[in-house]
């Protein structure tokens, strides 16, 4: 039975990825993760008491700690999704994202590092280090093209300039050390247990409890929207066929308009929570981000042709299933919102 160590399990992508392993493998998952406020163990509750799961509090900017995780767990793959993930508190406090995003990434590779070098035989020709990020690195596209995995790197936000110097980080030990890495970087993910800072679930509570929907600018920057159970899908996917020292884009051939996206979840709302209809009435116009990127689109033929995968919801789907999911997840929706599921989380480790 393989070990595989997963940084960021309490995030949003990182439990649909822990979640699903625990359901879908029979790997032993350690999810190694500092619980900042984006981490959330009670979007881990289906699945932490399956003894295939354990839980690991640790930084991973601290040598001595992350080291310690891999002596006493021996891990078989890495999947490395801790970052700090949001632009908007990148722009106001860039800091946090340089330690984790950059420092951490290079604690990890040197950690990793040393426990590869420890391995032999199969383990050691079988051992990943999967690094999850983003298409920011990319930058901004005009009305034409797509992203693809030649695109060079343009990216214009301080969180975008920290995910990149992390691939670059994480390409160099593949170049120089011969680290057996894999890189991806996907585009916008939506679904269940989303943190109510990003744009969807944030517009699916305001509209339910009757505030403002604020929209940046004029609402025609344009994201590529994936389900997360269909990114976790992929990650699965190039942990165990991936190509070494490659990269693969992820995306869902999703293109909307953010204010397309907003509109489409006031419908959804208007049908399943009619009270306060239409819900589209709160739709507020705001001051825009500094530097917002204009458009992002992936073209993900690469990991299609290459390692045949294909998202399995569109965006209808996935944006009907996430919010019904809002509205029937009424306990975690308190627990994030009152900021209660940080103390939970105090109580269960006190
Ligand atoms: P998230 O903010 O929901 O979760 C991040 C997790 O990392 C949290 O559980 C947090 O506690 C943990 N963490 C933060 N700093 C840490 C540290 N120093 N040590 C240990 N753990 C730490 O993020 P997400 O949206 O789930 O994104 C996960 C990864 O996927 C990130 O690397 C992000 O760049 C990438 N990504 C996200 C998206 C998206 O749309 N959300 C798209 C593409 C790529
Ligand atoms: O493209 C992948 C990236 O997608 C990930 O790497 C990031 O971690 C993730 O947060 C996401 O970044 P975005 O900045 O695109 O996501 P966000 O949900 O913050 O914003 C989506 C769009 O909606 C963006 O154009 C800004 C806009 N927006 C956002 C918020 C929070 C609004 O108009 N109003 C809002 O209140």
């Amino acid at each position: 039975m393989k070990t595989i160590l997963i940084t960021g399990g309490a995030g949003f992508i990182g439990s649909a990825v822990v979640r699903q392993m625990i359901n879908e493998t029979d790997y032993k998952v350690v999810n190694v993760d500092k619980l900042t406020y984006a981490g959330n163990l009670q979007s881990l509750v289906s699945v932490s008491n399956n003894p295939r799961y354990k839980f690991e509090q640790v930084d991973i900017c601290d040598a001595a700690e992350v080291s310690r995780v891999f002596r006493e767990h021996q891990p078989d793959a890495i999947m490395h999704l801790a970052a700090e993930s949001h632009v908007d508190r990148s722009i106001t406090g860039p800091a946090d994202f340089i330690q984790t995003n950059i420092v951490g990434t290079y604690t990890l590779l040197e950690a990793a590092r040393a426990h590869w070098n420890s391995l032999e035989g199969e383990r050691k020709a079988n051992f990943r280090f999967h690094h999850i990020s983003t298409d920011e690195v990319y930058g901004s596209l005009g009305d034409a093209g797509f992203f693809t995995e030649d695109t060079a790197y343009e990216p214009n936000s301080p969180y975008s300039a920290s995910k990149a110097s992390s691939d670059h980080l994480v390409r160099a030990w593949h170049h120089t050390y011969g680290m057996p890495v894999v890189t991806t970087n996907c585009s916008n993910n939506y679904g269940p247990y989303h943190f109510p800072e990003k744009l969807i679930p944030l517009v699916i509570l305001n509209a339910v409890n009757g505030k403002p929907l604020p929209i940046y600018g004029k609402g025609d920057n344009i994201r590529d929207w994936l389900y997360v159970d269909d990114h976790a899908r992929a990650l699965r996917t190039v942990l165990e066929t991936g190509k070494l020292g490659e990269t693969y884009n992820i995306g869902g051939w999703n293109e909307k308009t953010n204010l397309e996206v907003v509109q489409a979840i006031c419908v959804l709302l208007d049908e399943l929570h009619p009270q306060g209809a239409p819900h589209a009435n709160l739709i507020t116009y705001v001051a825009d981000r500094a530097g917002h990127d204009k458009r992002y689109a992936i073209d993900a033929t690469k990991i299609a042709d290459d390692l045949g995968w294909k998202p399995q919801e569109t965006f209808e789907t996935g944006l009907r299933k996430t919010v019904a999911w809002y509205l029937e997840n009424t306990d975690w929706v308190k627990g994030v919102t009152s900021g209660e599921y940080q103390n939970w989380i105090k109580k269960q480790y006190a």
